[in-house]
């Protein structure tokens, strides 16, 4: 089912003859991403245009994630930005079945890697290391502590059914899963981290959660086709509004939620557009807020704080859920009003009424609402913003597929931990 995006509210802040042409450049941009083909200048990183060709592996993936199924009590996800967070968003959000799933090689903190092997004491552990090309701190140094703690228990020919190992082909890592016997799985070298959604990256993880692959993907190519349709369509008319807003005084686009189960795909959000769009000073914050919690803390800064806040609201229809609120009169507690309502119209009266307050606050509010959450909606949820974001970076002046700000920290913490020079 379709995702509606809804700009009434915000166009109204936005200078209307640049929000016009901002239109125009955006679905000229998305026509020369995705119809040049090879000679295309982005050829080398926009290998995520096409689902389908992005989702390989599919029958080999279905395999394993079946014996994983099978043997494991908990299966480890160790990767860290791109390399995690699309699957993380949607196991944490969806009804999954199947081993538990633990997440590494995303922090350097020792207490939480120390609690994650304890949580791994007694259990039958399967991991899939995740990492472009194998050079992250973070999934590496993970991956020995991890490799030790199951070499001590596993014999190498258990360890080479309970590791996965997904990068680059010619990257060390291919180099280490032929050694050593381990399934190594595609990370395409044409695609990004952040835009890897639909290539194996995710789709292991998907799959030993019980999720429907062929669904996700399908909602992916479904987005896809919808924006060829409509050269755009909504990816490129959200784009332009935000350009048009990001050259007035607007710094902030705050995404909000009242679904918590949406905190790791706000997460997604959050690392697909920052790392994209945050280059040469320029670039909308992208922050997130959880409702209706987060009403509570920063629902004052959107209402009345400093004026450079724009807001986009994801919505979800289907609440998933039905409970309502029992009638309890003897109680006295003044909350009858709210007698035999269910949770459902309690929450959207919440939003509604939010939207209103900032809208009337000065806040430019946009609407992106989902049908309900399951794998095919984050299919094109996923593939709606990846081509919004590459859209939004380009018309921004910037290249929304490289990271180079991310090296600055890296050189000083490899030279404090005296990694040697390539
Ligand atoms: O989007 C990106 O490219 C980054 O966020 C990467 O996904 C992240 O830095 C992890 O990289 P790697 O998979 O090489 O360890």
């Amino acid at each position: 089912m379709k995702l509606y995006l809804n700009t009434d509210l915000a166009q109204r802040y936005a200078d209307a003859g640049l929000l016009e042409q901002e239109r125009l450049r955006a679905k000229d941009i998305y026509r020369e991403l995705t119809a040049a083909g090879e000679a295309s200048p982005d050829w080398g990183v926009t290998g995520w245009l096409h689902c389908e060709e992005a989702a390989m592996q599919r029958a080999q993936i279905a395999e394993k994630a079946k014996e994983i199924r099978e043997n494991a009590d908990v299966f480890v996800l160790v990767g860290v930005g791109g390399s995690n967070q699309a699957a993380r968003a949607m196991i944490e959000a969806l009804d999954t079945t199947g081993p538990q799933i633990l997440y590494a090689g995303n922090t350097l903190s020792a207490w939480e890697l120390a609690r994650t092997l304890q949580k791994l004491e007694g259990k039958s552990v399967y991991i899939n290391v995740i990492a472009k090309n194998f050079e992250t701190l973070e999934p590496g140094s993970h991956f020995r502590v991890l490799r030790r703690w199951m070499s001590e228990r596993y014999t190498p020919e258990e360890m080479a059914r309970r590791v996965v190992l997904t990068g680059t082909y010619g990257s060390r890592l291919e180099e280490i899963a032929k050694e050593n016997g381990y399934l190594f799985l595609s990370f395409p070298e044409r695609i990004g981290g952040r835009y890897s959604a639909f290539s194996p990256v995710s789709l292991l993880a998907l799959a030993v959660a019980g999720l429907d692959v062929e669904a996700f993907v399908a909602g992916g190519s479904a987005m896809e086709a919808e924006l060829a349709a409509e050269q755009g369509g909504i990816a490129a008319e959200y784009a332009a509004l935000r350009s048009a807003l990001g050259q007035k005084d607007y710094a902030i686009e705050m995404l909000a939620a009242f679904e918590p189960r949406l905190f790791w795909a706000q997460s997604w959000w959050k690392q697909l557009f920052g790392e994209s769009e945050g280059k040469d000073h320029k670039g909308l914050f992208p922050a997130t807020m959880t409702n209706s919690e987060d009403l509570h803390s920063m629902g004052q800064y959107m209402q009345e704080g400093r004026r450079i806040l724009i807001e986009t609201f994801l919505m979800v229809d289907d609440p998933g859920a039905e409970l309502r609120v029992q009638p309890d009169k003897a109680f006295g507690d003044r909350f009858d009003y709210l007698d035999g309502m269910d949770f459902a119209n309690i929450n959207r009266a919440a939003e509604k009424a939010t939207i209103q307050a900032h809208d009337a606050g000065g806040v430019p509010c946009i609407q992106l609402r989902l049908p309900r959450l399951d794998e095919e909606t984050y299919g094109r949820m996923y593939y709606f913003f990846m081509m919004a974001c590459a859209v939004s970076g380009k018309l921004l002046g910037v290249d929304p597929f490289d990271q180079n700000g991310v090296e600055e920290y890296k050189r000083s913490m490899f030279s404090a931990l005296g990694k040697p020079k390539n």
